[in-house]
């Protein structure tokens, strides 16, 4: 049996020591001296910037450093934190990789990485941020496939899911169960093939769906929560179709084969190129019978 004190020892070890253990690694460079007053002989990093305990005071639940101008990179570490349900680490420098732990997070809320140079692929343990309302990583350096398995492993939750400006290729999700969501940017990646009908199946009609920017091919399908969309969302994406673009889908050409012009026009051919040069001799042409 453990005493009280024991647990609490326990708890206070995974949670506020861990912390105080991992930092050191994280951080290269801080310009703005953001990070003075975390002293690694206090007791607790509650009262440091950026950081925000429970109020047992024993557990770290958010990290919260936006627009620091740091620079490092994530430790894996952070994503050992169990009760860390916030990390906002956006616009800042960090690169290298997003370790797999911090996508392993069941009561991970809200995961904002935005405008950093982080890179590497999103893998399929994405699925494993299970309470995942917030998830934004947009303007980084990603790449590879957009992971199929993204949403309907337990995406449930997610309201804002932010992937725009990367560099992420592949098609969009077959099927994307996020009943909660009210935004999704995946505009300005390299996606490509064709927007399937049961992409937008369960998407809530007023949620914001930006796609714009990628190479999408074929007929946007008719779902309310598509068609609904503003025309910019959809930009972009030279050989995409149908409502709300102006642009209408061309019946195939198995159907109905537009008719052939690659023939000359013979008006603009034929004109003889008689300006800044002396008229031609009369020809003598035998005209008649040959
Ligand atoms: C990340 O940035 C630091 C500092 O500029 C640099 O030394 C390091 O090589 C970079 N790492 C990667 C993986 O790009
Ligand atoms: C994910 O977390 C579980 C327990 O929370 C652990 O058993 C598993 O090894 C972790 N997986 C990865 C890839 O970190
Ligand atoms: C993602 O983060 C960037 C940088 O902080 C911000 O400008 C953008 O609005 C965020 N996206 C959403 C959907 O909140
Ligand atoms: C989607 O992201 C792009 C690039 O990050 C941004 O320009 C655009 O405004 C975003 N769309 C919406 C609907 O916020
Ligand atoms: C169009 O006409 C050109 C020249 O007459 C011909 O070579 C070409 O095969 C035709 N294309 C189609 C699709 O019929």
């Amino acid at each position: 049996m453990m005493t009280n004190s024991e647990q609490y020892y326990s708890f206070w070890s995974f949670g506020v020591f861990f912390f105080l253990s991992l930092c050191p690694s994280f951080v290269l460079e801080d310009p703005l001296s953001i990070l003075d007053n975390w002293d690694y002989n206090d007791a607790t990093p509650c009262l440091w910037n950026g950081v925000t305990c429970a109020p047992d005071m024993f557990r770290v639940i958010s990290l919260v450093l936006p627009n620091s101008k740091l620079i490092g990179s994530i430790p894996e570490e952070i994503g050992f934190i169990q009760h860390l349900h916030t990390i906002d680490l956006s616009n800042n420098f960090l690169n290298g990789t997003l370790p797999v732990s911090l996508l392993n997070a069941s009561e991970r809320q809200v995961l904002s990485l935005s405008n950093n140079a982080i890179s590497g692929e999103l893998t399929e343990s994405i699925g494993g941020l299970k309470s995942l309302k917030v998830l934004n990583l947009s303007v980084n350096a990603f790449v590879g496939n957009l992971p199929q398995k993204l949403i309907p492993s337990g995406f449930q939750f997610v309201e804002v899911l932010d992937l725009s400006s990367n560099l992420l290729n592949g098609a969009l999700p077959d099927n994307f169960d996020g009943d909660s969501l009210k935004y999704l940017n995946f505009s300005s990646n390299k996606l490509s093939g064709l927007v399937s009908p049961q992409f937008a199946k369960k998407i809530p009609a007023n949620a914001a769906i930006d796609l714009s920017f990628n190479s999408l091919t074929g007929e946007i399908p008719k779902s309310i929560a598509l068609s609904n969309q503003k025309t910019e969302f959809f930009a972009g994406n030279k050989d995409l179709c149908g409502k709300p673009l102006k642009k209408l889908c061309t019946i195939p050409s198995t159907l109905s084969s537009p008719p052939n012009l690659t023939t000359n026009p013979p008006a603009i051919a034929d004109i003889p190129k008689e300006i800044n040069s002396t008229p031609l001799p009369e020809q003598k042409t035998v005209v008649g019978k040959v």
